[in-house]
């Protein structure tokens, strides 16, 4: 047995984890970092791709932001389309405000190399992780690495370790409240070695189902179409893919989305979720472990980033005199601005799918709603005010 002592014992070196751990590090609060995959794995996972400007400025802010100012897209709007025709959103015009396409990875390579330049603790590669006496003082992470275990004391744990972690399960039953919706779909992404056609990210209504348009650098094209939730990839060749992408996403000027080799592709699955309270003795949960939203509105990782802030906000204020009242209302501050996230989430949802036997009436009102955020100023600013990001102290 080995033991080793830390303030913050972090579970899972996801964007919230490793944020938390930069950013207490820059408050000089220690944190040990565990994660169960490799670092490998954590640097290719290809996942969101949008950062509200909120998380923009706090990765510039704590000076890790340096390659996203060189090769962060800077998107100034989106483009949602119906039948072939696009209208854009403009988000500069109405809101001041932008977002960057930056991909998650590129996020997590950045904050990576940064902990590691600042002789961060990041563990990689645990074994079995567990959580001990949470509702103590004192409470203590366990890690079973081939038989040999690790005992972390620690002050504080951050449950960072995304949907399927072990940190939620740990908090006793009958303590946390679940709050979930799932979609009769998913998404079926892929990545294609294709040099982006548009400037913006487009958003297509279709009766064939939904599709998305998107990028990752000039050389790289993210692209969503709507599918089953239990759709199998091995049906879709590349030749079907595109087919499909051409069909719901060409528009009636002409324009096609180009395309090239496809690097990746995979099924992911729509839920709403939420626990409630996030925290629970001394384990306080973060992002994708206390949260899930589905894609449609670009807003899981910033999320995640939102509840960091928030974290660092509370846990500084202990450190650095005793104050409690951040860290007693942890929860309560974060769930203001998720639950405003979920009801964007699950709205950009509902407006843009196309949901199978729904009675002919709310497709109707679907179509209707879509046309009136297309065409009002009104509509369009209350989509664009939360596209880009509700103001971290507004929450
Ligand atoms: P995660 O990134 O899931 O990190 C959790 C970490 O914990 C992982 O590294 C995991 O390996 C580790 N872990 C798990 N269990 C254990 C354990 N037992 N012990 C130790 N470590 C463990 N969000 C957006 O904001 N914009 C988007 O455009 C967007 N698009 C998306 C598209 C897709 C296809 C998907 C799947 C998600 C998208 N999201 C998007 C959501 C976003 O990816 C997540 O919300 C984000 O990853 C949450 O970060 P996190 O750090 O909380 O969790
Ligand atoms: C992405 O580029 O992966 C992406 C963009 C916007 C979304 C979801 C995913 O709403």
């Amino acid at each position: 047995m080995a033991r080793f002592e830390t303030q913050v014992g972090i579970v899972g070196a996801g964007p919230a984890g490793l944020m938390l751990s930069h950013l207490l590090h820059r408050r000089g609060i220690h944190s040990i970092v565990l994660e169960a995959k490799s670092r490998v794995h954590c640097e290719q996972r290809v996942r969101a791709g949008v950062l509200e400007h909120t998380s923009v400025q706090m990765l510039h802010e704590s000076g890790v932001g340096d390659r996203l100012k060189r090769e962060g897209l800077r998107h100034e709007g989106i483009e949602l389309g119906l039948n072939g025709v696009r209208r854009r959103i403009p988000f500069v015009e109405l809101t001041g405000k932008c977002v960057t396409v930056y991909g998650q990875q590129e996020v997590v390579k950045d904050l990576i190399a940064q902990r590691l330049a600042d002789d961060g603790d990041l563990r990689f590669e645990c074994g079995k992780v567990s959580l001990q006496n949470i509702a103590t003082e004192k409470p203590q992470i366990h890690v079973n690495r081939d038989g040999q275990m690790d005992e972390i004391h620690c002050d504080y744990i951050a449950g960072c370790d995304g949907s399927h972690g072990i940190s939620r399960s740990a908090v006793p039953d009958g303590m946390l409240t679940t709050y979930e919706r799932t979609y009769p779909f998913a998404w079926l992404g892929v990545l294609a070695e294709a040099a982006p056609s548009r400037e913006e990210l487009l958003y297509m209504h279709h009766p064939r189902g939904f599709a998305l348009y998107s990028m990752r650098s000039p050389r790289i094209t993210r692209l969503y179409l709507q599918c089953a939730p239990d759709e199998d990839i091995a049906q879709w060749s590349d030749d079907r893919i595109w087919s499909e992408l051409q069909t719901r996403l060409s528009c009636a000027d002409g324009w096609r989305p180009a395309e090239g080799r496809i690097l990746q592709k995979g099924v992911t699955g729509m839920r709403s979720f939420v626990v409630e309270p996030l925290q629970f003795g001394r384990l306080f949960l973060a992002g994708d472990a206390a949260h899930i939203v589905p894609p449609t509105g670009a807003k899981g990782m910033n999320l995640a980033l939102a509840d960091v802030h928030y974290l660092v906000e509370a846990l500084g204020s202990v450190y650095r005199d005793g104050g409690r009242r951040l860290l007693e209302s942890y929860s309560e501050t974060c769930l203001r601005r998720i639950w405003k996230a979920q009801r964007f989430s699950w709205w950009m949802t509902s407006l843009l799918h196309r949901f199978e036997n729904e009675p002919a009436f709310d497709r109707k009102r679907q179509l209707a709603e879509l046309e009136y955020v297309m065409t009002s100023r009104a509509a369009a600013t209350s989509l664009a005010e939360n596209y880009v990001g509700l103001p971290l102290d507004g929450a």
